[in-house]
């Protein structure tokens, strides 16, 4: 406790013995309390988030980064070098993890919609179909439908993720499937948390999908990209801290990255879109909408 006070994780206040010398009733102690920063992970936080970061398989990753630098970052990333495949594969036979990563994805999520409800709503404004591509537990379209009862949300990620899984919105659905394969059709695609996981060349694949589903959608529609845009002049050295710190996190999972404007401006063009709007609200977050 006095590490993670001086962390600035737990307030710590000293509380004087009571009573006087010898005959005190009690001894000089300290009283740990919560701050800002450990409210976040109780009574539905993200605490979630911070198991699945300290989980044995992601510290086990971790430990093969000196190796994988001495390749030059060659190969397979860091996560495939300790466990023979990619995160996805192991949340697919691995149920315990599968969960983790789902509740994890999903505390998030909840956290996020706040933001994203309240500090840009008018982005779902004429949309009346969303999918969520890679939507995880569906926390994300249900907090969406909730707020917006205008859009009926279906949330596609693969099966092992979707099975089992019940609504709790009468409009929002939920799809097996494969984005590199198929996204279906809508006014408009969000993708969360998604592209920070791929190849710059594997977003292209993925962005081009997604411009095929809102082509066929009811309205001339957008995507909609929740992640991180480093370095924006608007964010604090706390952000970019955060930024760079989920970047390693990305290199050691997947081999791949945070990206800067320029880098995203690149993947739009090559996927075919033809202008985007970039609203850096979300904390080290932002929300990009992308139009054909
Ligand atoms: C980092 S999580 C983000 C989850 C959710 N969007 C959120 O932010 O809470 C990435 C999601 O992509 C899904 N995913 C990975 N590969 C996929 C694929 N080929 N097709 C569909 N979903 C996929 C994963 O199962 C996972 O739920």
């Amino acid at each position: 406790m006095k590490m993670l006070a001086v962390e600035g994780i737990f307030t710590a206040v000293d509380v004087p013995a009571a009573g006087e010398g010898e005959g005190a009733a009690t001894a000089p102690s300290v009283r740990y309390g919560l701050n800002p920063v450990s409210r976040l992970l109780v009574g539905g936080g993200v605490s979630p988030c911070v198991l699945m970061g300290t989980s044995p398989l992601f510290l086990e990753a971790s430990l093969r980064l000196p190796q994988w630098f001495q390749r030059d970052g060659e190969g397979e990333p860091a996560f495939a070098m300790a466990h023979g495949e990619s995160p996805y594969a192991t949340t697919g036979h691995d149920m315990e993890f599968n969960a983790l990563v789902n509740e994890a994805m999903g505390s998030d999520s909840r956290y996020m919609a706040e933001l994203v409800v309240r500090e840009c709503g008018e982005v779902f404004t004429g949309v009346t179909s969303l999918v969520d591509v890679g939507g995880g537990n569906g926390t994300m379209a249900t907090a969406i439908a909730k707020a917006f009862p205008h859009v009926k949300c279906s949330v596609l990620d693969l099966p092992h993720v979707v099975q089992g899984v019940v609504s709790t919105h009468e409009s929002v659905e939920f799809a097996a499937g494969d984005m590199m394969e198929y996204v279906p059709p809508a006014d408009a695609v969000l993708l969360k948390c998604v592209l920070h996981n791929w190849s710059d060349e594997d977003c292209v694949k993925i962005l081009t999908k997604c411009r095929e589903a809102i082509a066929q959608g009811a309205k001339a529609g957008k995507v909609i990209i929740i992640d991180a845009v480093v370095g924006s002049p608007s964010h604090s050295q706390q952000v970019l801290e955060a930024q760079v710190l989920m970047d390693m996190q990305m290199m050691m999972l997947f081999m791949s990255k945070e990206r800067e404007e320029l880098s995203w401006q690149k993947i739009f063009m090559e996927a075919g879109f033809s202008h985007y709007k970039i609203q850096p609200v979300l904390g080290m977050r932002s929300i990009i909408q992308l139009y054909p």
